[in-house]
């Protein structure tokens, strides 16, 4: 009996994976179908596949032409397939010519002819409406957003907004973009969603306008400063069924989200203590290191370390504390936040001018997790467990997910995916967190009220 084996998405089923799957079983006497998953499709940057894994195998069911489905998770289960099921034959369509030639070694490579004119990617195109979008802000952030937009279906960014036409007229020459610097109501005229990338304290007021305008909105963090105007704004988007994704990078990527589950699983036993450290020497002279009232550590990067803490712990901490160095202008350019929980506590630190590691470590009654700086795009972890009695050693388990480019198209993705009617109920990062992680940006708000230096 000849064994063949085939991989692929099977996205919005259609012609050419038909033929396909047919011209594979005539390969031979049985045919097994690899169907991957959301998180190894994400992980290698394959973003916005549109049905779920279960419609995807049901699919390739429904041809009859496979005897056998497997689902494929991770890189390198080809290899082990192969061996484990005694295949003689692998294959899959000429758009891959050469890529798999490494499995020669184990069995026979053929590629098949690709159906022309047709793919998931030209279906996904076809069914999301162009969303048009705006970007609010055009400095360091906002280059990066158009950059890692081109891998993700669904978008095309049309015009920019700057009231400071020196760096609003070259950033819209470099990207062909609709240049406006003094209308905002005339820029969110002509499209249908927002990224707002601007300074930390315009987030609110820019945000709070497009969702009135009909506009859907996606906002760097810090969203709000106070608790009450992330409510506001997400009532707002409700009520206009718009969406408001508030871009905390690693909320979206999958090695984060495999992080969390993991904690969540239950392997670590009860967690009692996440500490997250996110610290970047900011250079003299920058807006970050000048800006005593928006700039400083907290409101830099706040929201990266908060997330890893409210996921876990959730959002009803019972007090928080904030410990801040100040520079002689004022600036917050070291914190330590400690955050009171019921049965469990958690510490943050962030900074602009004072180095640490910026690790994750998550301490549960079992074992810990720990992740090294850079964990935010989280692409290598330890699950950590230690002996009671030393006698078989410490275990150690190793994650390394895999994470493309610069991480902001799997925000990108979401925002498209849920402003398509996609991913709606996702929990990747819920309005309820995101206000709960504007109730601690009011708290530091009001601390450092009360306790910056005058100069
Ligand atoms: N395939 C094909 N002819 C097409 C499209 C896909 O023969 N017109 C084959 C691929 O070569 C692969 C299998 O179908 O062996 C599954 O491919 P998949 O990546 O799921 O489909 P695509 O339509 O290529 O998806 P995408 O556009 O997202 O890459």
């Amino acid at each position: 009996m000849t064994k063949v084996i085939t991989y692929g998405t099977y996205d919005l089923f259609h012609q050419g994976h038909y033929n396909l799957l047919k011209n594979a079983k005539a390969l031979g006497d049985y045919l097994i179908v690899g169907v991957t998953t959301e998180h190894f499709d994400e992980a290698r940057g394959k973003v916005n596949v549109i049905d779920d894994v279960l419609t995807r195998i049901e699919n390739v069911r429904s041809t009859g032409f496979a005897d056998k489905i497997i689902v494929e998770d991770h890189d390198g289960q080809k290899i082990e397939d192969i061996q484990r099921y005694g295949v003689d034959i692998f294959t899959v369509g000429s758009d891959w010519v050469g890529t798999f030639d490494y499995l020669n070694q184990f069995c026979k490579v053929v590629y098949l002819p690709r159906t022309p004119d047709i793919s998931s990617t030209s279906l996904r195109e076809n069914k999301f409406k162009i969303m048009k979008t705006g970007i609010v802000g055009t400095g360091r952030i906002a280059e990066r957003f158009l950059a890692e937009s081109k891998y993700v279906s669904g978008i095309e960014t049309v015009a920019a907004y700057n009231p400071v036409k020196e760096s609003l007229i070259p950033f819209s020459e470099k990207w062909t973009l609709q240049a406006e610097s003094e209308d905002y109501d005339k820029f969110l005229q002509d499209i249908g969603a927002v990224y707002i990338a601007s300074t930390n304290e315009t987030h609110y007021e820019y945000a709070k306008k497009a969702l009135l305008a009909g506009k859907h909105v996606m906002s760097e963090k810090p969203l709000t400063f106070t608790k009450a105007e992330a409510e506001e704004l997400y009532g707002l988007a409700k009520e206009k069924k718009l969406v408001l994704l508030e871009a905390v990078k690693a909320a979206y990527s999958p090695g984060f989200q495999r992080l969390i589950s993991i904690v969540q699983s239950g392997k670590l036993g009860e967690i009692r203590d996440v500490e997250a450290n996110f610290t970047r020497l900011a250079k003299d002279g920058s807006r970050e290191r000048t800006d005593a009232k928006y700039g400083g550590g907290f409101l830099e990067y706040g929201s990266n370390v908060l997330l890893p803490i409210i996921k876990i712990l959730g959002k009803d901490f019972k007090d928080v504390n904030f410990h801040i160095l100040w520079d002689e202008n004022g600036v917050d350019i070291y914190n330590k936040i400690d955050i009171e929980y019921e049965n469990s506590m958690a510490t943050a630190k962030t900074g602009v001018g004072v180095k640490t590691e910026g690790q994750l470590v998550v301490s549960g009654t079992k074992g810990y997790l720990i992740a090294p700086s850079p964990w935010w795009i989280t692409k290598h972890f330890e699950v950590r467990y230690e002996d009671e009695d030393y006698s078989t050693g410490n275990k150690i388990e190793v994650y390394e997910p895999s994470f493309q480019g610069d991480g902001l198209r799997y925000e990108i993705s979401e925002f498209i995916m849920k402003i398509n009617g996609y991913a709606r109920n996702s929990y990747k990062l819920t309005a309820e967190e995101s206000i709960a992680m504007a109730e601690i940006t009011e708290r530091y708000m009001k601390f450092r009220t009360g306790c910056v230096p005058k100069s």
